[in-house]
């Protein structure tokens, strides 16, 4: 039986008795949506699998798998289990993956030191991977935050967070993982001129075909709690990310930055987080028309599924809402934890 054919409420029995003067309309938008195929028929957006990048995290460890006690239905993964998912995702059709390292504490110094070493969890995970599923493509962060010892995206003296000394590390992280086999390279830092400095580099070192997705509008949120979580910054964070990462309450700022890292080299830009931002989703869209990615970060994420979970909303339909809000609002794609649920149910409908 086809689920769409059942009807949902009882025929009604009589017509109500209630006087009904006519309101002369000529235009009834409710007529298109009286059933089903003519919803679909005049249905202004599509999400597909092809609009899906799935961030996952990854760990050094013997077990396959940890649970992120933040992020219901999200685990850490070790190296092969990482592997295994790649798989899986790339047999679901998701093009791209996207992973973030949660880096052993003992590793973790002022510098970032260890984002530079090329046998480093990221550097072996992305290898192992493109070795598995070349078709997959890997999207890898640069910046130092799972890799330092204060939880920064870069470098400090005292208080403040070095623009520059901090670009001139990130550069080198960024051919690091390149050299591993990274298929685009993604600042999530927000210094400045990092796009820039990283394209030079690339081109220099003969990964002239490595994209960069830059991190262009990102702003210092509240809802990236439960990520500092899953990659153990939570704890280890001194102070806020507020001297580079966007205040909440700009917009026209957020052209700017988009430009910028246009200008200097960036294929696709991104706006973090996603909901909450998509007046500038649709902004930066409307007024670049590059291939715009948002992301629905770790807390929009655990939102939907601590509600979910009380029973307070249905979450696959909350899922599948607010992916489809995004494609609405202009994004070329979404970086979203649901990204494996998502594939498998759009599988299921056909
Ligand atoms: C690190 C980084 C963060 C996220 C992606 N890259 C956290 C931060 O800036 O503190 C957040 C992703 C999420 O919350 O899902 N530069």
């Amino acid at each position: 039986m086809d689920i769409r054919n059942v009807r949902p409420f009882p025929a009604p029995q009589a017509r109500l008795d209630i006087d009904t003067p006519s309101l002369g309309l000529t235009r009834r938008l409710r007529r298109n949506r009286k059933a089903d195929w003519s919803r679909r028929l005049v249905r202004e957006t599509r999400l597909t699998t092809d609009d899906l990048i799935w961030p996952l995290f990854l760990m050094d460890s013997s077990e396959a798998r940890t649970p992120v006690a933040w992020m219901p239905g999200v685990d850490r993964l070790n190296i092969e289990e990482a592997v295994r998912q790649s798989v899986h995702a790339a047999s679901l059709g998701i093009p791209a993956i996207a992973p973030f390292p949660f880096v052993d504490k003992a590793l973790r110094d002022p510098t970032g030191s260890e984002a530079l070493n090329a046998r480093n969890l990221m550097c072996r995970a992305v290898r192992a991977i493109k070795a598995e599923v070349p078709q997959i493509g890997i999207i890898c962060d640069a910046a130092l935050d799972p890799y330092t010892s204060h939880g920064h995206d870069g470098v400090m003296e005292g208080e403040r967070i070095l623009n520059d000394a901090s670009v001139a590390i990130l550069v080198q992280q960024a051919l690091a993982l390149a050299d591993a086999g990274a298929d685009v390279i993604a600042p999530s830092d927000m210094m400045d001129g990092r796009v820039g400095a990283m394209r030079g580099a690339l081109d220099a070192s003969g990964h002239e075909d490595v994209q960069i997705m830059a991190y262009a509008a990102k702003y210092a949120s509240a809802f990236y709690g439960p990520f500092r979580d899953a990659i153990g910054t939570n704890a280890t964070l001194i102070g806020d990310k507020r001297t580079y990462q966007m205040d909440p309450a700009n917009s026209d700022e957020a052209i700017a930055e988009v430009a910028l890292d246009l200008e200097e080299g960036a294929d696709m830009v991104m706006i973090k987080p996603g909901l909450p931002y998509l007046d500038i989703v649709a902004r930066v869209k409307d007024h670049f028309r590059v291939p715009t990615f948002a992301y629905q970060v770790s807390g929009e994420y655990a939102m939907i599924m601590a509600a979910a979970g009380n029973g307070w909303l249905d979450g696959e339909r909350a899922m599948i809402e607010s992916l489809m809000a995004f494609k609405r609002a202009g994004a070329d794609g979404v970086l979203t934890y649901f990204a494996p649920k998502v594939a498998e149910k759009l599988k299921a409908m056909g």
